[in-house]
């Protein structure tokens, strides 16, 4: 789907952007909004549990002081972020969440006529904040198990790429890179070209195979990884991301960045989370055992999930996406689809993860009916 410009009377209309003509809509998760039933709204990814009462109590303190501009140079939280990393602060940089952190860094190293890679499915900003800088993307499939296909990236390279995203885990596969195929991975790509780890949901990845951007970071030096404070510590709702990057980089995303854009609500939200660590770490080991046993009832209904590192979990539907979703939306489970495709069921509340259990048992009944139906044909 693209943005749908209102026609008007062209002699009264300033000239828009070329690039907005064809440029791709985000698509935010459906709310759970039918009066009177119980719905459980499990299509954004996000964290089901109320914020920390020591991060409220900030909020309420900063609350205070809001007839005045934020910290612009967000100093307390960046060396809060570089101290828990251990890293310079000059290397950690913000914005009004990981996306627009990741707009930051295709706006200061994209623009016409170069190249932006990703995999495909990902996350659907990637292809808008590339169109918008006026830079083309290009989308390199999954492999077959759901995966990022890196050396199918690699051999896309050519002397426009200026950016690489590898998000792991993926949105909204679940998959994650391990650190043997990142290495190979950076050994391919050329130096000048910027690879950006986004590990919006690395805190749910168990997997001990897999890449640690940390890691990537300090052994490369054309690294840049991708945090959020919006999943795992669930401020979504604030608006607070950051890159850990090369310096120069990192003040090439601070010249760029819209001045002011980080509330300081978000900025002292963020550092007391930080220093919330262990509970955050409780809720975090809650969701994925959550997240394992809403793996596990669906493959024991019979559904064929890719093991998800991530707060979700990923169900390639194909042609029958609008018919489960709905399905699912009749069982008051809002998840969300990405038609022709496939659902995303988001990790919730204990009792919203039985309800889509439960779902999915009448959404897989449907879906091994009309499949035989279609085969039959
Ligand atoms: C892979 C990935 N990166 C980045 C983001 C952006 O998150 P935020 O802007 O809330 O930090 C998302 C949000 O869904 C995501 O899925």
């Amino acid at each position: 789907m693209t943005h749908a410009l209102p026609q008007g009377s062209t002699a009264e209309r300033v000239t828009l952007r070329s690039a907005l003509r064809d440029l791709p809509a985000y698509k935010p998760g459906k709310s759970a909004a039918v009066a009177g039933t119980v719905q459980y709204k499990l299509s954004s990814n996000e964290n089901p549990y109320p914020p920390l009462p020591s991060v409220r109590e900030s909020v309420a303190e900063a609350a205070a002081g809001i007839n005045l501009y934020p910290d612009m140079a967000c100093e307390t939280i960046t060396e809060a972020v570089a101290r828990r990393w251990g890293v310079s602060p000059a290397s950690v940089s913000f914005g009004a969440g990981s996306v627009e952190v990741a707009s930051q860094i295709i706006r200061a190293v994209a623009g016409e006529g170069d190249e932006v890679i990703f995999a495909w499915r990902s996350f659907e900003a990637y292809p808008i904040l590339t169109a918008l800088a006026g830079a083309k993307a290009v989308h390199v499939p999954l492999t077959q198990d759901e995966r990022h296909d890196l050396p199918a990236m690699a051999a896309a390279v050519n002397e426009h790429t200026r950016v690489i995203f590898v998000c792991t885990p993926n949105n909204p596969t679940g998959t994650s890179v391990t650190a043997d195929e990142l290495h190979d991975f950076m050994a391919a790509v050329p130096k000048d070209v910027l690879v950006v780890i986004d590990e919006a949901y690395v805190h749910f990845n168990v997997d001990p195979a897999a890449a640690q951007g940390i890691d990537f970071f300090r052994a490369y030096a054309n690294v840049v990884i991708l945090h959020t404070f919006s999943k795992a510590y669930g401020l979504a709702g604030l608006r607070i991301g950051y890159a850990i990057a090369p310096d120069y980089v990192s003040a090439a995303l601070r010249a760029v960045a819209i001045p002011f854009g980080v509330s300081a609500l978000a900025q002292k939200a963020a550092l007391a989370s930080l220093a919330a660590e262990e509970e955050i770490e409780a809720r975090i080991s809650s969701l994925v055992t959550e997240r394992d046993k809403l793996q596990r009832g669906l493959v024991e209904i019979g559904w064929d999930v890719c093991p998800s590192e991530a707060n979700f979990v990923w169900l390639r539907i194909g042609a029958t996406t609008r018919e489960i979703e709905d399905i699912f939306t009749h069982a008051g489970v809002i998840v969300r689809a990405y038609p022709g495709d496939g659902i995303r069921i988001s990790v919730g509340a204990p009792e919203a993860n039985d309800q889509a259990i439960h779902a999915a048992r009448d959404a897989f009944n449907h879906f091994t009916t009309t499949s035989a139906l279609a085969q039959e044909i």
